[in-house]
């Protein structure tokens, strides 16, 4: 059996707020683990917004003080009682739960998965969480076909790369959105066949001349407040405005009746609530990673951050300053 130490590195928040709130501890106790739990040593972690959203408070902790941070890859080093999905002590895995801004987590076996040996360092971790958003929002949020018209915000994002590059390798006709000419040139370079600068461009007008005055049959919106009513009014009659995120803040209270000027659908929607079975997780997970190792998918790191280091990372996610993966290491 491995040796487990009884304290590790991690990063918890006792109350929420800016950056100022994530306290870097070299003393917390490695967590216990129960029936249908392993306990795992982090190698990458993943950062998301969503850490974000639970550091200042817009989602709430369930408790304090609380570790932030829902993904991981590492390796299995104790594995608890009963159905643990036959994973096993040395199983290198990626994990899909609550605490893992740490250098251990438990995690219920039921949300971790052993890793392909083909597949390299931190892609695991990289790949994971906004991956699976993107897969799961063009199944299910709204099923994309070949050769429809969808709005993608944000494309030069985490979440956006994968969506335009999932997007592009079913043939959809993908318009993106980005702030920046480099945030522009990559979310082209990724496959979308037009992206409008939103910091000073007009988007409805190019959205009604690219799709012939019809509009998007979806728009997949991460952003929010800031874009919501944009979304509204470039989705096409009997489309679909998928808002699945705030960077920008949250959407307001809305009033239905809005939908009817298109017949158009609203959706809000969560990874977590499409990966809820065992089934559901394992079909999206594999089906991900065939993307990367067998379709050559990139899970595009923007920058490996110490865990130390943390507060740098989530000012630069918020702070609109980065591209693709942000990973921490919890060894530093
Ligand atoms: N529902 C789910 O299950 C789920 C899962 C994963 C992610 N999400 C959501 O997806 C969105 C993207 O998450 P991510 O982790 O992939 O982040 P990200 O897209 O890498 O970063 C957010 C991007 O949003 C854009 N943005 C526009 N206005 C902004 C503002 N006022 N402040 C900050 N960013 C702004 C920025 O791109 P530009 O500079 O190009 O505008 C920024 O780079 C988030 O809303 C997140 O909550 C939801």
């Amino acid at each position: 059996m491995s040796s487990v130490p009884s304290t590790m590195k991690g990063v918890i928040i006792d109350k929420t707020g800016g950056t100022e709130v994530l306290q870097y501890k070299i003393d917390l106790p490695v967590p216990a683990i129960v029936d249908g739990q392993i306990l795992v040593k982090n190698d990458y972690i993943g950062v998301n917004f969503i850490d974000t959203y639970f550091r200042t408070g817009l989602y709430p902790a369930p408790q304090f003080p609380y570790i932030l941070g829902r993904e991981a890859e590492g390796t299995i080093v104790k594995v608890g009682g009963g159905d643990v999905y036959g994973l096993k002590e040395g199983d290198r895995v990626v994990w899909g739960a609550e605490g893992a801004y740490a250098e251990y987590a438990s995690v219920p076996a039921a949300k971790a998965i052993k890793l392909p040996s083909a597949l390299p360092a931190k892609i695991g971790a990289a790949a994971f969480l906004q991956g699976l958003t993107a897969l799961t929002l063009i199944r299910e949020a709204h099923p994309v076909k070949k050769g429809d018209w969808v709005l993608v915000h944000a494309a030069a994002g985490g979440t956006g790369l994968w969506l335009v590059q999932l997007l592009r390798s079913i043939g959809a006709n993908i318009i993106g959105t980005a702030s920046t000419l480099e945030k522009v040139d990559l979310a082209l370079k990724a496959g979308a066949t037009h992206v409008i600068n939103y910091s000073h461009e007009d988007v409805k007008s190019q959205v009604f001349e690219l799709t012939d005055d019809q509009g998007v049959v979806a728009v997949f919106d991460g952003v929010g407040k800031s874009t919501f009513d944009l979304s509204l009014d470039v989705v096409a009659r009997k489309g679909s405005v998928i808002s699945f995120g705030n960077a920008s803040g949250a959407v307001p209270p809305f009033t239905i009746a809005r939908l009817a000027a298109k017949n158009a659908r609203l959706m809000r929607p969560t990874l977590f609530n499409y990966i809820a079975t065992r089934e559901e997780f394992e079909g999206y997970v594999n089906e991900l990673l065939d993307f990367v190792l067998k379709d050559g998918l990139d899970a595009r790191i923007y920058k490996v951050y110490n865990l130390s280091d943390v507060a740098s990372a989530h000012n630069d996610l918020e702070g609109r300053k980065t591209t693709g993966k942000l990973l921490l290491d919890p060894s530093k």
